[in-house]
């Protein structure tokens, strides 16, 4: 998604802004831009479709120099990806622009603009912002009181940066609804969407707050409120290792991430001995909040919010609370009724998904006991504005599709059912039984993943496929759900999920010998309805591909294609069958040709609603 970074120094800092724009491309985006302002206060502007690499290439074959500059890696929202649409705009060779975020009233502000005779270039809706900026400064106000006036009149969400060539040695910024930092250096500063963009230069940040404006440059940093009033934020140091994007040997991050689950899954359950009782890691206080739950609402998108559908089955069955999972785009508009001392739950790999921040915003006033969030970035805006944290511990994932987080959230959530649990209907077996399965998943995992050649095999069956069907019961449902997204994520194979009992009530009439159906068959108490779902499959010359342990009785046959999965204990099956189709979408993608760890159209971490 968008990225943004700025910088004011004395040094030349276009290799520090293209430094962090390659460290933010993991994110997903369609072109990539840079303003820089020289030595005699000129602009100078590189900006085009495609990667940071073709920027790096305009920038060797015409160097543009400056000590103070913006730069932007853009995901197209309002207008196609070209390079007029690109980031940074101009407005009146004066001024340079970037922007993250959607500005909701930007037709109405580009016609009031239009009749004060601005030309506009491009299509998308931060032009208005550029020009409104410009028509500020032009009618006397200084760069601060411009943005000032700038940001409030639009609506919707922003991060901006912005450089003047009449303050060659300032950058002014805004943020609303989407993310911004400031990087403190020793005489120069920096702002960036994201802290990771700026760990080249400095580990000390100021996260700033909605609403808020900062003006820096090389010897100051000043922030101001939404009302205007100067105000001193937090300062954070951050001094824990930056994690290198490193292939380790991998053709890609997505196979890479997939085969770092043991360890990823063992250090978010290790959270568990590094504290006196399993509450504790959700944060202070988390004892007292639990205490009071009656029920949870689940928040989350993508990939996420199958890791709620998961927790649903676990919350409910085994520890005995009602539980609601939505999508947050849903969630956030919807009119609710809430029981009370519910907890609101969000789960969010970035911690910065806008809709599910924005749920977590809208939350009323008294409507939840509290806001837990289950994130695998500290420091992210969820994070920050939550009341309990559990992080994962999955370590950085770059493939846009997501492996590692899922399954590490998965962990979180069986732990936070066994802390509820114990506190509700959950007999002291059932808490045994977790912990010891949680103790041997990595194992279980590790198994998996020895998979990979027969897992490799089956996949050859799907490349000429355009269609597939996933289907599994009870709490496999949402993990077919799961292995549907990442094959149509990355082999853009259309797939979908039913729940296999539904299949008669509609997807079995697309069933033919063109289409193959997945099914999560894990030896279970729904195992011989599911058997008598996927017969309605083969009757009709349907393909199986069926993800099974050796209880379950399947057999490879004409039309049947079994993958023997390892027994584990019943409720970690979910993780576990989650890899092997992991391991499905993945091969299928890499026999297809398509980029695996960067889909078309998808990005990272969704900070745009
Ligand atoms: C994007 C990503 C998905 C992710 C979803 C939610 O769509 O491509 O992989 O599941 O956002 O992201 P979050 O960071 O909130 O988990």
């Amino acid at each position: 998604m968008c990225g943004i970074v700025a910088a004011a120094a004395r040094r030349e800092v276009s290799e520090i802004l293209l430094e962090g724009l390659r460290r933010l491309e993991y994110r997903g985006y369609d072109s990539a831009g840079m303003a820089l302002i020289d030595n005699e206060h000129n602009l100078q502007l590189h900006k085009q479709q495609g990667k940071v690499c073709e920027l790096e290439k305009a920038q060797k074959l015409h160097p543009h120099l400056g000590c103070t500059g913006i730069a932007h890696t853009r995901w197209a929202t309002h207008g196609e990806p070209s390079g007029v649409n690109a980031h940074p705009h101009i407005s009146g060779q004066r001024i340079a622009l970037v922007h993250n975020g959607i500005i909701e009233n930007h037709a109405i502000l580009r016609k009031e603009l239009c009749a004060a005779g601005y030309e506009f270039s491009s299509a998308t809706d931060t032009e208005v912002i550029v020009h409104m900026l410009h028509q500020y400064l032009e009618s006397g106000r200084s760069l601060l009181a411009a943005m000032q006036e700038t940001v409030d009149r639009l609506e919707g969400a922003y991060a901006v940066a912005a450089v003047d060539v009449v303050h060659p040695d300032q950058v002014v910024a805004a943020r609303k609804g989407s993310p911004l930092v400031v990087g403190i250096g020793i005489g120069e500063n920096f702002l960036a969407s994201d802290q990771l963009a700026l760990r080249q230069v400095t580990d000390r940040f100021i996260y700033l707050e909605e609403g808020d404006v900062v003006e820096i440059s090389p010897s100051s940093l000043q922030i101001y409120d939404a009302s205007g009033a100067p105000v001193e934020r937090k300062r954070s140091l951050i001094s824990e290792a930056v994690e290198v994007a490193d292939l380790g040997g991998f053709d890609h991050y997505m196979l890479k991430e997939i085969h770092e689950q043991p360890r990823a899954l063992a250090a978010t359950f290790a959270q568990a001995a590094d504290h006196p009782v399993i509450d504790d890691c959700f944060g202070a206080g988390a004892a007292e909040v639990f205490d009071k739950v009656k029920g949870v609402q689940i928040v989350a998108c993508g990939t996420s919010f199958h890791a709620g559908m998961v927790a649903r089955y676990w919350l409910e069955e085994l520890a005995g609370i009602p539980c609601q999972v939505e999508v947050a785009s849903e969630f956030r508009y919807r009119k609710r009724v809430t029981h009370a001392n519910t907890l609101l739950v969000t789960i969010s790999q970035s911690g910065e998904t806008a809709d599910s921040l924005a749920a977590l915003r809208n939350a009323g006033d008294g409507e939840f006991a509290a806001s837990l969030v289950i994130s695998n970035v500290a420091n992210s805006s969820l994070v920050r504005d939550s009341d309990l944290v559990f992080l994962t511990r999955a370590g950085m994932e770059i493939g846009v599709a997501s492996t590692k987080a899922f399954t590490t959230q998965l962990v979180a959530l069986l732990m936070l059912t066994y802390a509820l649990g114990r506190r509700a209907s959950m007999t002291e077996k059932k808490q045994q039984e977790i912990i010891a399965a949680l103790k041997d998943l990595p194992d279980y995992v590790q198994q998996t993943l020895e998979l990979n050649d027969e897992i490799e095999q089956l996949s050859e069956s799907f490349i000429p496929k355009h269609h597939a069907l996933f289907l599994g019961r009870g709490i496999q449902y949402p993990i077919a759900m799961e292995g549907a997204l990442k094959l149509k994520e990355i082999s853009y194979i259309h797939a979908e999920a039913y729940p296999a009992g539904e299949l008669k009530h509609g997807p079995l009439a697309l069933v033919d010998d063109d289409m193959p159906v997945v099914a999560v068959a894990p030896s279970d108490d729904l195992l011989e309805k599911l058997k008598s779902n996927l017969e309605e499959v083969r009757s009709r010359g349907g393909e199986l591909f069926v993800f099974a342990d050796s209880k379950a009785g399947f057999s490879s046959e004409a039309r049947v294609k079994v993958l023997d999965m390892p027994h584990c204990p019943e409720v970690i099956k979910p993780i576990v069958y989650t890899v092997a189709l992991q391991l499905l979408s993945y091969h299928v993608a890499l026999q297809k040709g398509t980029d695996v760890d960067k889909p078309r159209n998808l990005a990272k971490s969704v900070t745009v609603e």
